[in-house]
């Protein structure tokens, strides 16, 4: 199977902006008040405002052919979607497997008991949890200082792999940055496709707009059930 872990890249020419490029969602608002606990703690309503922008945002993206390319690849069996990204663009485009391991937009959860149900378009930091009432309704994306989700299932994938491919990723987050260097250790080939190389240790690199270069590597796999 084929392991390919994808971050904001993907959903760049679908209008999602990136984290870390230039004009990125980094450069406008400060990750400690928006994606931090504490910065929840601080001031939850201006969390609710970043989300609900994102959220907006989100919903009326489409997918790019990078996102069909990927669902294809998982239709048929050959490649497991692990995605950083907190939009549902993959599954937009078909996919139904992916585990998105910092979370999802379209979900919210509660600070107080922690059930989590799919959230409104919009929230405010007036929300009252519908289990234990607290108001205490939060996104169900993980922030900066928590455990991403699926971590033990991600290792256990990584592990068997026949690939590692990485998609639209600075590689400056972990867990998921480190996940190159687990495959190489493991004598995985490592392949990057990005708009420019990361500068993570890849055996293999494709540079590009995703949305191109992503249906043309898919391409070269045939149509053949892989290894
Ligand atoms: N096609 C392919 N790659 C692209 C494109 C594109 N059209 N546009 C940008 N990229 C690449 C950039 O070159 C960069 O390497 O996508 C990468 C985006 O990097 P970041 O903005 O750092 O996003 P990401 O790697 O997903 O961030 C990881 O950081 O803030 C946290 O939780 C957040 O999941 C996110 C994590």
């Amino acid at each position: 199977m084929i392991f390919i872990l994808t971050g904001a890249g993907l959903s760049a020419e679908s209008g999602l902006g990136t984290f870390r490029d230039t004009g990125g969602i980094w450069s406008k608002y400060d990750l400690t008040e928006v994606a931090t606990p504490e910065g929840y703690a601080r001031n939850p309503a201006r969390v609710h405002e970043f989300y609900n922008v994102r959220r907006r945002n989100a919903a009326a993206a489409t997918p790019n052919p990078a996102h069909y390319a990927l669902a294809n690849l998982e239709k048929r069996g050959v490649a497991r979607l692990i995605t950083q990204n907190v939009d549902s663009l993959l599954e937009a485009a078909g996919a139904s497997s992916v585990l998105h391991m910092h979370g999802q937009l379209d979900r919210v959860k509660c600070a107080n008991c922690d059930v989590r149900w799919d959230a409104p378009l919009e929230t405010s930091a007036d929300d009252a949890c519908p289990t234990c009432g607290a108001l205490a309704v939060r996104p169900d994306v993980v922030w900066f200082g928590e455990i991403p989700y699926g971590l033990d299932q991600i290792e256990t994938w990584l592990a068997t792999a026949s690939l590692f491919v990485a998609i639209g990723t600075s590689g400056t987050v972990y867990p998921a940055a480190g996940y190159v260097d687990m495959a190489r250790t493991l004598g995985i080939p490592t392949l990057e496709i990005n708009l420019e190389p990361s500068g993570g240790a890849f055996d293999d690199g494709v540079y590009g707009p995703a949305s191109e270069t992503v249906p043309n590597w898919v391409e070269t796999l045939g149509t053949s059930p892989l290894r």
